[in-house]
């Protein structure tokens, strides 16, 4: 009996382990400290979710101000409303407008994601690629703020800030 109740015991306590690993894996991820590069290699896809909120107004003035710096308001504007390339700031989203699929995007760039899989479903008015930033820009914390400033720039159908919603549940 008293055999029966450890082994219990033991299972019990590797259930709640595994349960305490799975919860704290996405927090012991440190984004300062990985390359965007790395992060979507170790990543499945997906799985890549901002931690940032574009109310939080601090985020979104860096990563303003990392829009300009990393250079990508050459291309898009400086708040992110389009210029020589598409807007990041309405509702039609290339490969979709879901945090991982952003990441991907910026890091591989339009041939890499393509390669990866991924096909242009919505047009801009401009269609061309979008350069790779793998190792350009210093750390997935940068970037995780570059898009929570995209995020802030909104002004498309509220129901695609994040891309197409979900479709409605099929008819019983
Ligand atoms: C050389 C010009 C250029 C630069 C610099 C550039 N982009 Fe882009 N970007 C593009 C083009 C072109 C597309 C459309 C890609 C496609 O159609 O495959 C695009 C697409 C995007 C999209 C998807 C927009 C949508 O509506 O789905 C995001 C987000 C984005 N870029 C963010 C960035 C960020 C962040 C940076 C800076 C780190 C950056 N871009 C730098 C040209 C550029």
């Amino acid at each position: 009996m008293v055999g029966m109740v450890a082994v219990l015991a033991g299972v019990a306590t590797l259930c709640t382990l595994g349960k305490v690993w799975a919860d704290d894996a996405p927090a012991a991820v440190d984004y300062t400290k990985i390359l965007p590069a790395d992060l979507v290699k170790n990543t499945p896809q997906g799985k890549l979710v901002n931690p940032y909120k574009d109310t939080q107004a601090d985020v979104v003035a860096e990563g303003a101000k990392f829009l300009q710096s990393y250079s990508c308001s050459g291309c898009h504007g400086g708040g992110g409303g389009g210029g020589m390339c598409p807007p990041l700031t309405n509702d039609t989203w290339v490969y979709g407008g879901d945090d991982d699929t952003l990441f991907r995007l910026v890091t591989l760039g339009s041939d890499e994601l393509q390669k990866a899989g991924y096909t242009r479903k919505g047009r801009e008015n401009v269609v061309g690629p979008m350069p790779p930033f793998a190792t350009i820009i210093k750390s997935s914390d940068d970037l995780w703020k570059i898009l929570v400033f995209v995020r802030s720039k909104y002004n498309g159908d509220p129901g695609y800030k994040y891309g197409a919603p979900p479709p409605p549940p099929e008819p019983q």
